[in-house]
């Protein structure tokens, strides 16, 4: 039975998602520094498995225990699938989505589609480690727009909005964080209830 899950963030807004959706469950989510590390590994996978497991990792093999980490970015299909798990490095966060809009400039109206992707890796001490993967499926504009969310929220369209025009709930019902945490609720709520 699991009682308490250490995430291995810091990000306040990534543990109270991940409290509010787990909540029912009756599981303690605790933040890393919370159990004592202050850990940063260097992500250096190449997909999203990767780098969850290394932050995961990381922290597991420091205090033990059941540890949860996500990682996320943006693919675009135009661009070959980039910039995928560089998208925090693709270029400072107030410079993300023009740098985008400009190297997709000449991209059709119809071949702008893209989707964000998020993955949660849970290390526990006795088992495999589980994967979980959320998408959230759309298309870059041409124009930034909105102003709620962050990094490429403004050029990503979810049907006729950015997500940056979505209020925060309406973005969480959709968004590929959202969908990889529901996997990792339906996970945990079957394995406590067995
Ligand atoms: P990380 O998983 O927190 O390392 O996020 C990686 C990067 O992907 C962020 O810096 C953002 O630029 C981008 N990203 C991840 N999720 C979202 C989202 O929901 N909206 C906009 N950008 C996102």
């Amino acid at each position: 039975m699991i009682k308490k899950i250490v995430m291995a963030t810091n990000n306040a807004n990534k543990l109270r998602e991940v409290r509010e959706i787990l909540s029912p469950l009756g599981i303690e989510i605790i933040s890393q520094k919370e159990a004592g590390t202050d850990v940063d590994p260097e992500e250096n996978g190449v997909t999203f498995e990767e780098n969850a497991f290394i932050k995961a990792k990381a922290v597991h093999d420091i205090i033990g225990g059941t540890v949860i980490a996500d990682d996320s970015g943006l693919c675009v299909d135009a661009l070959d699938g980039r910039p995928s798990v560089y998208s925090a490095r693709y270029a400072p966060n107030d410079m993300k989505c023009k740098k985008l809009l400009d190297e997709m400039k000449d991209i059709p109206e119809n071949e702008r589609t893209a989707y964000f992707e998020c993955c949660i890796a849970l290390v526990t001490s006795n088992e495999e480690p589980k994967f979980m993967t959320g998408r959230c499926y759309g298309k870059i504009g041409t124009e930034e727009r909105g102003t709620n969310g962050f990094g490429y929220d403004p050029v990503f369209m979810y049907g006729e909005k950015t997500l940056a025009e979505m209020s925060p709930e309406e973005k969480n019902k959709v968004s590929h964080r959202a969908k990889a945490l529901e996997k990792l609720y339906d996970y945990l709520k079957k394995r406590n209830g067995e």
